[in-house]
């Protein structure tokens, strides 16, 4: 769909902005109970230096709670690094490390990790800005990106580290963790969180909180077209995304001002294989 025909949908429905994106602010989010206890969780690993883990099926809300997660630690305390590890090699990961480390990622791959594990020591000695590196999509991890997380967590204090890892994945995620060479890192994960997907009930509430605060002042959604999203959507969050603005368009070709349980079976073919 064109840019001109979403903001007729848009303007169609009375909204300031397109709903079920994913540039949602942190203070936008949906405050379900879910969300909000696994990002204090996390935290609450960090505060105690230690590391965790978040684990769930794709479009569940992962990097949303990694998101709040950064939010909630407070700057003057944490140094927080974000990085995705999809396809990163293990020099880049390195790199971003360093970064986070707060040392200068120049050099060859060698020089680099041994920067990287002096810094590591210095900040045993000085105590000042704990960094935190949230390492989001880990099931796709290259297995040589794993040495580096030994690296790190080789070094520590007492038993605690002196970086936390906060590690964000799909299921095989597990799989990975199991690797001897991560027993380093897995011996150190104070908490595994996990996301479920949503009931019926929640899925009408979550779709609620994503058209109110687009502006919405009136139903969107009839009834059925709820039933509709939920039995398609099957209660992921990224699957009900796509589902709701997909149906909220055909509504709108059709000169409908809600949308019905039709509009979301035909924008099912279009956005499921
Ligand atoms: N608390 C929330 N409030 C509002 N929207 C949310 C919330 N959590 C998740 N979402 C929505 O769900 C979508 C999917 O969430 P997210 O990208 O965090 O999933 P994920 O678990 O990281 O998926 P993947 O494993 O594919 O990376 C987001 O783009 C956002 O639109
Ligand atoms: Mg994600």
């Amino acid at each position: 769909m064109s840019s001109k025909n979403k903001g007729d949908v848009r303007s169609h429905f009375g909204l300031t902005s397109l709903p079920f994106t994913r540039e949602i602010p942190v203070e936008r989010l949906w405050p379900h109970s879910q969300y909000q206890q696994a990002a204090t969780e996390l935290k609450a690993a960090v505060e105690e230096r230690m590391s965790a883990a978040i684990i769930s099926p794709a479009g569940t809300g992962k990097t949303v709670v990694l998101r709040a997660l950064k939010a909630a630690l407070p700057e003057a305390r944490y140094r927080v690094h974000y990085v995705k590890l999809t396809d990163l090699c293990s020099r880049d990961f390195c790199k971003e490390v360093a970064v986070a480390l707060g040392c200068s990622p120049a050099g060859y791959y060698g020089a680099l990790v041994r920067k990287v594990q002096d810094r590591a020591q210095a900040l045993l000695e000085q105590e000042g800005l704990r960094p935190v590196i949230i390492l989001d999509e880990g099931h796709d991890m290259r297995p040589e990106v794993l040495a580096i997380l030994r690296v790190l967590t080789n070094f520590e204090m007492d038993s605690r580290l002196v970086v936390s890892l906060v590690l964000a994945g799909q299921p095989s995620l597990k799989k990975t963790l199991r690797r001897e060479e991560l027993e380093s890192v897995t011996r150190r994960l104070a908490h595994y969180a996990s996301l479920r997907l949503l009931t019926r009930d929640e899925i009408r509430d979550y779709v609620r909180h994503r058209l109110s605060i687009v502006g919405a002042d009136h139903e969107v959604f009839d009834d059925a077209a709820y039933d509709a999203l939920y039995e398609v959507g099957q209660g992921n969050l990224r699957a009900t995304d796509h589902l709701a603005l997909k149906s909220m368009e055909h509504a709108f070709q059709a000169g409908h001002k809600a949308v019905g349980a039709e509009h979301v079976t035909t924008a099912r073919t279009k956005v499921m294989p």
